[in-house]
């Protein structure tokens, strides 16, 4: 776990303050000419998974005490959107296991945002919850799942839960009102490569939206290295030597993948999300925060800005309004994966939020 990043506390060592026209009311910029809409919040550090390429059976969670409250979290949201954000992701973690969720999603569901998702391993739902949350204003659930192969399954999650169980989440979730499922595959070379082409598979035979994801240097057991990235060309053309492919624009610009439908029209969509081999940077809108209030502008920051210390002195919604506006002008131009000096943060998708 993170223990010796260099935690810069507003009050001891603020963000630069950022300059006059970074305050444009209802507007979060970095300094980069980048337009912050979308936060990723996470709100536990928990996982009853320890995928491999993300945490170790050893990590520790954080105490219950370093980690935002209800009200907290619902606090901050509400900031965020004085400030423009307009879409949120929730995270973890595994959010499911926040015992606080529901009435999370009750509350921020209220809130006049254009999108509500989050992510989940799928092996903690049910219908009724499913049910309560879509009618509270939750608009999309993505699953993670890596294989399809039972075997695989504990290995690569080292967990009891199985393919079965996840895919029959994705089933209840669209039974509960949920469009199309996305399914993330992070797919990383001699453990789930030979895969990519039965996952395409899974997307026509059940109408799901799989997304293919490049492994990213952010594993606990710091075992990345660029041979195990199995790139988005590579994942294409084997998925094309099977089934051929329309490309299918995404209105959305900021978009971090570049998806398909099936030519034949079968059901189902592929996504590509390369962060490795085509660096969507430029177009990054998106803010983190982590389960304990601290702001990393970028997924691979080695700067993360504390928020609760702010949240929990009495400072106002103006003055932490402020903070985030000096904090997100940091955020970095990119993750510099392919640069010589790249270095990987400390942090894990897991504490982070993915
Ligand atoms: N590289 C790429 N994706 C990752 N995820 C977790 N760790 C990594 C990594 N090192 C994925 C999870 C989940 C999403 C939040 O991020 O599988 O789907
Ligand atoms: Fe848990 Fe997701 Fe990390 Fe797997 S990748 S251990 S499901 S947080």
């Amino acid at each position: 776990m993170a223990t010796t990043l260099p935690i810069l506390t507003p009050g001891q060592q603020p963000p630069p303050p950022a300059p006059d026209r970074a305050r444009s009311p209802g507007r979060l910029l970095d300094s980069h000419g980048r337009c912050i809409q979308d936060v990723r919040l996470s709100i536990t550090d928990r996982c009853n998974f320890r995928c491999i390429y993300c945490m170790e059976p050893g990590d520790r969670f954080l105490p219950k005490m370093e980690l935002l409250t209800l009200d907290e979290y619902t606090r901050l949201v509400s900031i965020l959107l004085e400030l423009g954000i307009r879409t949120l992701r929730i995270t973890g973690g595994e959010p499911t296991l926040y015992p606080e969720l529901d009435t999370l999603i009750e509350r921020i569901g209220k809130l006049d945002l254009d999108d509500i998702a989050m992510t989940t391993n799928g092996s903690n739902l049910d219908l009724q919850r499913l049910e309560a949350w879509h009618s509270d204003g939750l608009r999309r659930i993505t699953f993670s799942l890596d294989t399809l192969r039972e075997e695989r399954m504990r290995t690569i999650t080292r967990s009891k839960t199985s393919v079965q169980d996840v895919l029959g989440a994705t089933r209840l979730a669209r039974e509960a009102g949920f469009p199309r499922p996305k399914v993330n595959a992070v797919i990383i070379r001699g453990i789930n490569d030979d895969e990519v082409v039965d996952f395409a598979g899974l997307a026509r035979d059940e109408d799901l939206d799989v997304r293919f994801i490049e492994f990213m240097p952010l594993d606990s057991s710091r075992a990345w290295n660029r041979d195990h990235v199995v790139d988005a060309d590579e994942m294409l053309r084997n998925i094309q030597d099977q089934y051929e492919l329309k490309s299918h624009e995404n209105a959305n610009p900021h978009s971090t993948s570049m998806n398909w439908t099936f030519a034949d029209d079968a059901p189902g969509r592929i996504g590509m999300i390369a962060p490795v081999s085509r660096p969507f940077c430029g177009a990054c809108n998106r803010l983190r925060i982590t389960a304990e209030g601290r702001i990393r502008p970028c997924l691979f920051s080695h700067e993360e800005w504390d928020i609760r210390s702010m949240l929990r002195s009495g400072s106002s919604n103006e003055a932490v309004a402020r903070a985030i506006v000096d904090m997100a002008w940091t955020k970095q131009a990119g993750h510099g994966i392919d640069q010589t000096d790249f270095v990987q943060p400390e942090r894990t998708m897991s504490a982070i939020g993915g």
